[in-house]
C-alpha cells in the first residue's frame, strides 16, 4: 500500500490537525531529502525549549533584537500613528510589543497567531498592564489571508513581525509573506520586521549548535513528537543533531542525522535511512540590509528605516507601503 494510501485509511481516526501532521510527516519522509516542517517544533516541550534557547550564551538574535527595540523604541514609535492599530503576525510572548506599547500609545493591539488559547492568556496580561489598550487577539495561520477584526478596520495599521520569524520562509514565501501582509493591512501601513543578519560561520552555527545542547533537544523532540503523535517508533540514540551553515543560500540550515543503517515505521509503513542520510528540519535565512530592503521592494514595500545593534548581529526594518491610505 502506498504512504498517502495509508495516512488515508488511518487518518479519519484522527483529528484534523494530527491529520495534517500525519499528512506532511509522510510525504516529507518520502522526499529523496527527507524533511519535516519547523512549524512542528513548537508542542508544550518544543515551546519551553525555545524559550530556553533564547537565553542561551551563543543564541543572540533575542536578546539583540531587544537591545534594539529597547534603545530605539523611540525612533520606532515616531513612525506608529497615535490612533494606529498594531496587527502582531505570529504573536507569542508580549515582551517584545511591550517595549513599544511602553514607549508609545496606540488605539488597539492585535496578536494574531495559530494557537488561539496561549495568544488570549496573553492578551488578558496585557490589557490588565494597558487599560486604554483595545485588545483584540485572532486565532488565524498567519502565513495564508485573514480578515481583521471589524473595529480596527478604520485605523491606521502598523505590522509587528519580530524574531526573524520571517528567516523559516523561503525567499519566494517570504516575498509571498510580505504581499499578503500588505493585503492584510491596506493601503498607507508599515510594517516593522526583526531579521538576523548574515554573519561569520563560527558565530552563527554556535548559535544553532549549542554547548548545553539545548538545540539539539529542541531538534529531536520533533521525533518524540511524531513518536507520540502519530505512532511512530524513531529510535532517539540513533539520530544526532546537526547545524550547518550554507552560504550560497544564506541559511543555517539544521538536520537530524541517521547514525546508522535502520528502519522507522509510521502508519504501517517503512521508512528506511542509510547511515548519514538526514532529515532537514528547519531553515534559518540571514539577510543583510541591502537584500532584505530588495525583498521587501519586490514585494511592494518601501524600505523607510533600519537599525541594527553596534556589533551589527541584527536588523530591525520599517517598511511602509505606497499610497495614501483610504
Ligand atoms: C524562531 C525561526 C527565529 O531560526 O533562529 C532557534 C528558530 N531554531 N534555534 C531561528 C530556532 C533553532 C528561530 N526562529
Amino acid at each position: 500500500m502506498n504512504v498517502h494510501v495509508a495516512v488515508q485509511t488511518q487518518a479519519h481516526r484522527l483529528d484534523s490537525n494530527t491529520a495534517a501532521f500525519a499528512r506532511d510527516v509522510l510525504d516529507g519522509l518520502t522526499k529523496p531529502q527527507k524533511e519535516l516542517s519547523p512549524k512542528y517544533f513548537y508542542d508544550d516541550t518544543g515551546s519551553e525549549l525555545f524559550v530556553e534557547i533564547t537565553r542561551l550564551p551563543e543564541y543572540y538574535p533575542t536578546r539583540t533584537e531587544l537591545g534594539i527595540l529597547r534603545d530605539r523604541a523611540a525612533e520606532i514609535a515616531a513612525l506608529i500613528p497615535p490612533d494606529a492599530a498594531i496587527v502582531e503576525f505570529g504573536a507569542g510572548a508580549t515582551t517584545k510589543i511591550r517595549l513599544l506599547l511602553a514607549a508609545h500609545q496606540v488605539a488597539a493591539y492585535v496578536p494574531v497567531d495559530i494557537s488561539g488559547d496561549f495568544i488570549i492568556t496573553q492578551a488578558e496580561a496585557l490589557q490588565r498592564d494597558f487599560p486604554q489598550l483595545a485588545v483584540h487577539p485572532l486565532a488565524a495561520d498567519f502565513t495564508k489571508p485573514f480578515a481583521l477584526p471589524p473595529a480596527v478596520r478604520d485605523l491606521p495599521k502598523v505590522g509587528f513581525f519580530p524574531g526573524s520569524t520571517i528567516g523559516n520562509f523561503e525567499p519566494q514565501e517570504a516575498r509571498r509573506f510580505l504581499e499578503s501582509a500588505r493585503d492584510i493591512l491596506g493601503r498607507g501601513a508599515r510594517m516593522i520586521i526583526g531579521v538576523d543578519l548574515e554573519k561569520d560561520e563560527n558565530v552563527l552555527v554556535p548559535a544553532y549548535d549549542d554547548a548545553a545542547g539545548v538545540t539539539g533537544k529542541f531538534n529531536l523532540n520533533l521525533l518524540i513528537r511524531i513518536n507520540r503523535e502519530l505512532g511512530a517508533d524513531f529510535d532517539l540514540s540513533a539520530f544526532a543533531h546537526r547545524a550547518i551553515y550554507n552560504r550560497d543560500q544564506h541559511r543555517i540550515e539544521m538536520h537530524l542525522v541517521s547514525l546508522r543503517d535502520q528502519s522507522v515505521h509510521l502508519f504501517g509503513e517503512r521508512i528506511g535511512f542509510r547511515a548519514g542520510e538526514s532529515i532537514h528540519t528547519e531553515n534559518s535565512y540571514k539577510y543583510s540590509l541591502e537584500r532584505f530592503r530588495a525583498l521587501a521592494q519586490q514585494a511592494g514595500w518601501t524600505p523607510a528605516r533600519c537599525w541594527t545593534d553596534a556589533d551589527a548581529m541584527f536588523s530591525v526594518h520599517a517598511i511602509e507601503t505606497n499610497g495614501s491610505r483610504v
